[in-house]
């Protein structure tokens, strides 16, 4: 039987971790976190493995062979890695695991977020590796842990989830892809739609649009408001025309970024990143009632239903809003610092993006813009571009299509880069 090794110990993780195990995978799990290989163990231990249960009915159940919270014992002998943590979680799991992992093994996140492919690639190369890095723009499935170690709800099913992979040095894209959609199609059970470039994933990335534009549209001006439990808002159903317009201006800079991207990198594809309620269209085809416009689409969007604003206690039975939330802490580093990156580099201004970025460095404590440029103390522990030594268009065509990219400087400023790509690994 084939080797996996799952990293992460939370609800993903849970489901990834039987479908494999009933698939027939030799499954492990690597999760250093708190104590959850312990619980994770114990959990397992207890029923058949962890149990899979679908809305509609379907169970599947698998057990996990070996669980650590050491990566020696479970990376070593998998030909398949798969990251099922959220991004800010990324670079601790990629050091962890880069000593023990096959030179040839595949290794993937689901989500990605944006800019994966140059921290798993930097990160990994000093070690050897030469296998695919692979990265899915979302989660399969709406799912919650409702028994640590034992059971896993999936709420919803997305009907298609893009993806895409880098082959290294070596390697010929098309049979590293025809031999790991294929696999990874079986293994989750939903259809994958290969993107021609990581680049387009990153664009695509459309929790770093819909999770901070709301927050921002939901709170901005009433901060410090506290909420009893039942006037909590809902996050999906009860976006209003001002939130629907944010979150419209900005799918449509990224929309911007990506056309700008394709006048100046012939490879690259501006089809692939949609619009926002193209996306949700295509992703969630049976659970939106009415899809006349984005506001509807999120609305009435089924899986949504009953997902509310991120609080935590604030004394005397009130809730106040969590700025803390993934929807802040993973989506603008991991996302939106991203897209801004990758903004500035193909010229074009994005001023709905710098005004999220700016409200959410403000309420999480970070700084990545300053003065309208990506200047800030903690702009380098995003996943931007610029991050990684990449710091004009031509450098970022090199690093996804290698010496075959032809990239022509940006019409817009005028100024031809001879700037020598710095690529890490090229
Ligand atoms: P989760 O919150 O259930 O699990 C997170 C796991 O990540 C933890 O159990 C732990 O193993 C690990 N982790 C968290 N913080 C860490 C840290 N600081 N250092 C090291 N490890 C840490 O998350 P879930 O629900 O499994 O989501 C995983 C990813 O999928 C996230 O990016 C999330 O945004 C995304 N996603 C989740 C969906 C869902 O329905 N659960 C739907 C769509 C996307």
């Amino acid at each position: 039987m084939p080797e996996l090794t799952i990293c992460g110990g939370g609800n993903a993780a849970h489901v990834l971790a039987a479908l494999a195990a009933h698939a027939g995978w030799e499954t492990h799990l690597f999760a250093p976190f708190g104590d959850e290989a312990r619980r994770l163990r114990a959990g397992a231990a207890a029923d058949e493995g962890i149990t899979v249960h679908f809305a509609g009915g379907l169970e599947v159940t698998g057990r996990p062979q070996r669980i650590s919270a050491d990566p020696a014992a479970v990376i070593p002998g998998s030909k398949l890695v798969l990251l099922a943590l959220p991004a800010f979680a990324h670079q601790s799991t990629l050091v962890a695991v880069a000593p023990y992992l096959n030179p040839e093994a595949a290794i993937g996140a689901l989500p990605a977020r944006g800019g994966f492919d140059y921290q798993t690639r930097t990160l990994l190369a000093p070690h050897g590796h030469a296998g695919p890095i692979f990265g899915l723009q979302t989660l399969p499935w709406a799912c919650r842990v409702t028994a640590y170690g034992r059971a896993v709800a999936v709420l919803g099913v997305k009907a298609v989830v893009a993806a895409a992979v880098t082959a290294q040095t070596g390697q010929a894209k098309a049979e590293v892809q025809a031999a790991l959609w294929p696999t990874l199609h079986a293994l989750l059970g939903v259809p994958l739609q290969p993107l021609t470039s990581f680049l387009a994933l990153t664009l695509a990335n459309m929790g770093q649009i819909v999770h901070p534009g709301a927050m921002f549209g939901m709170c901005q001006g009433q901060e410090e408001r506290t909420f009893a439990a039942d006037e909590i808002p809902l996050f999906y159903q009860g976006i209003d025309a001002f939130t629907a317009d944010i979150l419209q201006a900005m799918s449509d800079e990224v929309r911007t970024i990506a056309v700008a991207l394709a006048e100046q990198i012939p490879q690259f594809d501006a089809s692939e990143v949609p619009s926002l309620q193209h996306w949700l269209l295509e992703a969630y085809p049976l659970d939106i009632e009415d899809g006349s416009s984005l506001r509807r689409a999120l609305a009435t969007n089924g899986a949504y239903r009953g997902l509310r604003l991120p609080v935590r206690p604030a004394g005397g039975g009130l809730y106040q809003i969590d700025f803390n939330a993934r929807y802040l802490t993973e989506d603008v580093p991991f996302g939106l610092v991203v897209a801004r990156g990758i903004a500035e580099l193909a010229s074009v201004a994005t001023p709905a993006l710098d005004r999220i970025i700016q409200w959410a460095q403000d309420r999480t404590g970070r700084q990545y813009l300053v003065d309208g440029a990506l200047a800030g103390a903690d702009w380098r522990r995003s996943r931007a571009p610029q991050a990684y030594g990449i710091h004009d268009v031509r450098a970022l065509a090199a690093w996804e299509w290698g010496g075959s990219a032809s990239a022509q400087p940006a019409a817009r400023d005028g100024a031809a880069s001879t700037a020598t790509p710095q690529v890490p690994g090229d």
